[in-house]
């Protein structure tokens, strides 16, 4: 199974600001969507608390939290990373859309990385993890013009990670 973190961070890596993404670009929301339909999505119960409509349409939205009284509609709630991509055993592929916590717990389960780089820097809380550039090699670059220009580089890991998390 493919597991892909997607994202969008700004020149100086920030993700996030307040809970919610400081930015609203709809050409980068289009490619979130074309990108990510019909496929699992995996998040943080942060990033599923700043969905302004709820769970995104078209995909099955699974939400981790240690919260077990957390139940929201439209939502599957597991309390880990790893149930939550046991729950999507036989899928081809899953993507896991943040926030910071989870792309940091994902980042050395992930087979690729899927990343929109603003070309500017922008004030933040926030950030999207660092990641070494010999375990993930650039395959393909996007360049999307518009009021905030920004850059999407697609990643493969070439090589296992070397510190993989404890069970
Ligand atoms: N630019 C982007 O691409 C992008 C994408 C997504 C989000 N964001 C932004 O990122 C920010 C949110 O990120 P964040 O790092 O603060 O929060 P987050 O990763 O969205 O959610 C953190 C929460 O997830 C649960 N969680 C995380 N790891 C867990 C684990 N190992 N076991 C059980 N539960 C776990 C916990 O929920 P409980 O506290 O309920 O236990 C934790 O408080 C927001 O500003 C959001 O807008 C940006």
């Amino acid at each position: 199974m493919d597991i892909l973190l997607i994202a969008v961070m700004a020149a100086n890596r920030i993700i996030g600001k307040n809970g919610i993404i400081p930015w609203h670009i709809p050409e980068e929301l289009g490619f979130f969507k074309a990108t990510t339909m019909g496929h699992p999505i995996i998040m943080g119960r942060k990033t599923f608390e700043s969905l302004p409509d709820g769970p995104l349409p078209g995909r099955e939205n699974i939400v981790i939290t240690r919260n077990p009284d957390f139940a929201p509609p439209g939502a599957v709630v597991v309390p880990t990373l790893g149930h939550a991509l046991e729950h999507c055993a036989g899928q081809s592929r899953v993507f896991i859309i943040g926030g910071a916590q989870v792309f940091r717990e994902a980042l050395p389960l992930a087979t690729g990385i899927i990343l929109s780089v603003l070309d500017q820097a922008v004030d933040g809380d926030t950030f999207f993890p660092a990641f070494d550039p010999h375990t993930f090699q650039e395959t393909t670059q996007e360049r999307f013009t518009g009021s905030l220009p920004f850059t999407v580089t697609t990643y493969r890991r070439v090589r296992p990670d070397l510190h993989p998390p404890p069970p």
